[in-house]
């Protein structure tokens, strides 16, 4: 390189390499693994907030049940404990079982409690009317059944709750142990991007 050219360009890097090189490395990935790259984190996103209500109905009953158990407790447990069903509940705008459907929810609960009626549930809230047609919300939470108001954390989303984070707060409007028929209100607030 001709030396007037090496001077011009460490006048150029005084002036600017070094913001340059600022600019350089925060957009650069910051681990360099080709299966993983970290990225400094971008401008806040503004989340915006969602609440939902609308009514579950879980029905073992009939030719058509919505939820099966699955697993049986083992003998000699305390309060169904080990007890587990797949669902997959409707999801209502109202309380009847026919309102309009909302969405459904497609789970696990278990009988997770040897004190007292505890459930643990992994389901995932799958809505199905107008623009929230396909969006999921993922719920991972203890329901002691048994407690007038519950609440189980909202772990996730996808669709129009993609990063969801939340809770979902429930109270039972209809419990028919013998029927076998639960119809459970919700009230969920979610945040979202
Ligand atoms: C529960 O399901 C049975 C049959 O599958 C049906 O006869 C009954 O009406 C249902 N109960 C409710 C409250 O939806
Ligand atoms: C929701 O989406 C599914 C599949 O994309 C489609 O078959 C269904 O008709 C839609 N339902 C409503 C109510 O828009
Ligand atoms: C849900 O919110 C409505 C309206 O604020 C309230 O009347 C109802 O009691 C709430 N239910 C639950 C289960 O939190």
């Amino acid at each position: 390189m001709p030396k007037s050219s090496t001077k011009m360009a460490s006048v150029v890097y005084l002036l600017f390499g070094f913001h340059l090189i600022v600019i350089m490395s925060s957009s650069l990935p910051a681990t360099s693994e080709v299966f993983a790259k970290q990225y400094p984190s971008t401008e806040p996103v503004e989340e915006k907030l969602t609440q939902l209500h609308f009514y579950f109905h879980n029905n073992i009953t009939g030719e058509h049940p919505t939820a099966m158990k699955t697993v049986l407790p083992p003998k000699g447990s305390i309060h169904g404990f080990g007890a587990t069903y797949m669902m997959d509940d409707p999801l209502t705008e109202g309380p009847s079982p026919t309102s309009k459907l909302v969405g459904r929810s497609q789970g696990i609960y278990a009988l997770a409690s040897q004190h007292e009626p505890g459930l643990l549930m992994v389901t995932n809230f799958l809505f199905t009317l107008g623009i929230y047609n396909g969006s999921t919300l993922s719920i991972l939470g203890r329901n002691p059944t048994f407690i007038k108001v519950r609440e189980m954390p909202i772990v996730g989303g996808t669709g129009i709750f993609k990063y969801a984070r939340g809770s979902a707060v429930l109270t039972t409007y209809v419990y028919d142990i013998t029927g076998g028929v639960a119809i459970v209100e919700y009230n969920v607030t979610v945040m979202h991007v």
